[in-house]
């Protein structure tokens, strides 16, 4: 089996990349463009294998990915690439549009055009929007994304699925919830927090910081792709959650008392625009026909991701370094 993977120098497609390579015999494509989000560090235990191909390149750049699925002929292309920051997205959408939309319809046609006989397309719960309470999105659920960055995904999970309609492509969608781990790039919630922490400076939190997410450990999230890559039926949709729906601020005591911080590095700032106040999943679909169930407790997760940015300090300093400044200037600077 040889997969394309298209982001695989970020968080989840590194994780994604490590975990297949570790634990089959395919060979991997990973293509990425190497945006600030991209960090070939992230895949230093693979880049030598023989089984690995690394291409630097941009999923909406049409010539190159039509080139590379007709010279590569994938078994299943797993599509990770994206602008995947909600703030990010409110300064500056356009990328996320040039990406997420234009480059995942660039995929799709070169995959249709090549007759690729999987197309994973890895999306998010965001789609859902903002859910009251007790309510829990199912694959059933109306779209109603409020930010840049979800309506981009929320464009591109339809524009995929059309593909299955219109040309029996068989592509399927996963919609996961938030992910938190190691080699997470510190402009999300956790590593952001953590990274902060680690160098007792001030958490900033949005609002009054009551708005929930459900957290899923980045390893979980990747098998439950590999389990909708394996059984997930063509043209349907698989939420994969985490099971573990948390206010902001508990997330935040938790980290602070594994991390041994104290409580007074809370800042609270301007609320993010259009903020979402609630995300919540079932996931009873892909427990259904797959068997995947997210494995790996809250608690014992974010312990582990804390050691590890401990342990990483210089790879968080580095990508910290340069461009990660200006943003974080450009977003934090006028909240408080
Ligand atoms: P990330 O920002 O860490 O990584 C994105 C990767 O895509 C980077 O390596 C980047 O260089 C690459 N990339 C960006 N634009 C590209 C382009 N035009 N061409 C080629 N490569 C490009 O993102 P992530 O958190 O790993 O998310 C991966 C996917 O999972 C995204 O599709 C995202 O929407 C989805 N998702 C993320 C989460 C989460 O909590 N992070 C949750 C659910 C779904
Ligand atoms: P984030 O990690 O950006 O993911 P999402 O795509 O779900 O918005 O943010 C998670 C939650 O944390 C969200 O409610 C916004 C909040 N948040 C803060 O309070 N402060 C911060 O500095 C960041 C980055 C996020």
């Amino acid at each position: 089996m040889k997969i394309l993977v298209t982001g695989g120098a970020g968080f989840i497609g590194s994780a994604f990349v490590r975990l297949v390579m570790a634990e089959t015999g395919w060979e991997v494509v990973n293509l990425d463009k190497l945006t600030y989000a991209g960090n070939l560090e992230n895949l230093a235990e693979v880049e030598s294998s023989g089984r690995y191909r690394f291409v630097q390149g941009d999923i909406a750049d049409q010539a190159a990915v039509g080139a590379l699925v007709a010279e590569t002929k994938p078994d299943a292309i797993v599509h990770f690439a994206a602008e995947s920051h909600v703030d990010r997205s409110i300064i500056s959408p356009e990328p996320v549009i040039q990406t997420n939309l234009l480059g995942t319809f660039r995929l799709l046609e070169a995959a249709r055009l090549n007759n690729v006989p999987r197309f994973v397309h890895v999306s998010t719960d965001e789609v859902y929007g903002s859910l009251p309470a007790p309510e829990e999105a199912t694959e059933k659920f109306p779209l109603q994304p409020s930010s840049p960055y979800s309506a981009s995904k929320a464009g591109s999970d339809m524009l995929a699925l059309s593909y299955f309609v219109t040309f029996r492509m068989p592509v399927v969608v996963t919609r996961a919830s938030n992910n938190y781990g190691p080699y997470q790039f510190p402009e999300k919630l956790i590593p952001l927090m953590i990274a902060n922490a680690l160098e007792d400076r001030p958490l900033p939190v949005y609002g009054d910081g009551m708005q929930i997410r459900d957290w899923l450990y980045v390893d979980d999230h990747c098998r439950g792709i590999l389990a909708v890559l394996d059984k997930g039926r063509a043209g349907e949709i698989y939420n994969i959650g985490g099971n573990r729906s948390l206010p902001n601020l508990d997330v935040i005591h938790k980290l602070l008392a594994l991390a041994g911080k104290p409580e007074s590095l809370i800042q609270y700032v301007k609320d993010r625009p259009g903020h979402d106040r609630r995300y919540a999943l079932s996931s009873e679909k892909i427990l259904r026909e797959t068997g995947w169930r997210p494995k790996v407790d809250f608690e014992t997760g974010l312990a582990r991701t804390i050691e590890w940015y401990r342990a990483n300090a210089p790879w968080v300093a580095r990508v910290r370094s340069g461009e990660y400044r200006n943003y974080y200037e450009r977003n934090y600077a006028n909240r408080v």
